[in-house]
C-alpha cells in the first residue's frame, strides 16, 4: 500500500523550522555507536546537515510514492552501498530510524501516537530501499 505521508511531510516542516532539529539528530546518531561516531570524524558539518536535510525531504517524497525523487534516492542508495564512497552496513540503519524518531518526538509540537507510527513507516522504507541495494 502506498500512502502520502502528507502528515509526516507536514511535522518535517514544523521540524526544520525549528533551530538545531537536525544537529539534535546528529547528536542522538553519534552516541548510538562507535562505528558511527568514527564515520564522522572529518565531517563538515555545515554541508552536511543541509545535505541531510535535503536528504530526508527525498526519502519522505520517495515513501510517498513519487518516482520524480528516484535518482536521487538512487545516488544515495549507492554512495552508501558496499562500494560506494561512503558505505554502511545495514546493521546501523535502526540507529538511523531511531535517532530521527527521537529528534522529530523532541521537536515537532504537534507529535501523536499515530503521526510517530507514520514517522516510522517511511523512515524503514527509506532503510529498506537503502539495504536492498548494499
Ligand atoms: C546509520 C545510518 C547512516 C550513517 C552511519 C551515515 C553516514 C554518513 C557519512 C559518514 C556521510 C559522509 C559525511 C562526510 O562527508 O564526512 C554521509 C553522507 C550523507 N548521507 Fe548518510 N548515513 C546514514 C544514513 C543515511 C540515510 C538513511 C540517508 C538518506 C536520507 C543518508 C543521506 C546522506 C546524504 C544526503 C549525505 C551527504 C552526501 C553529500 O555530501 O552530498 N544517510 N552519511
Amino acid at each position: 500500500m502506498t500512502t502520502s505521508f502528507q502528515d509526516v511531510q507536514a511535522s518535517y516542516g514544523r521540524c526544520t523550522r525549528q533551530k538545531g532539529f537536525i544537529t539534535r539528530f546528529y547528536e542522538l546518531l553519534l552516541v548510538s555507536d562507535d562505528r558511527i561516531r568514527h564515520m564522522f570524524e572529518s565531517t563538515n558539518w555545515t554541508q552536511q546537515n543541509k545535505a541531510l536535510r535535503r536528504g530526508i525531504s527525498i526519502a519522505l517524497t520517495h515513501a510517498s510514492g513519487s518516482d520524480i525523487v528516484e535518482r536521487p534516492m538512487k545516488d544515495m542508495a549507492s554512495m552508501h552501498s558496499r562500494k560506494g564512497s561512503v558505505p554502511v552496513d545495514p546493521d546501523l540503519y535502526h540507529y538511523w530510524r531511531e535517532s530521527l524518531l527521537q529528534a522529530v518526538h523532541e521537536f515537532d509540537p504537534q507529535i501523536t501516537p499515530t503521526l510517530e507510527r507514520n514517522w516510522a513507516a517511511a523512515l524503514k522504507k527509506t532503510t529498506d530501499y537503502f539495504t536492498d541495494r548494499y
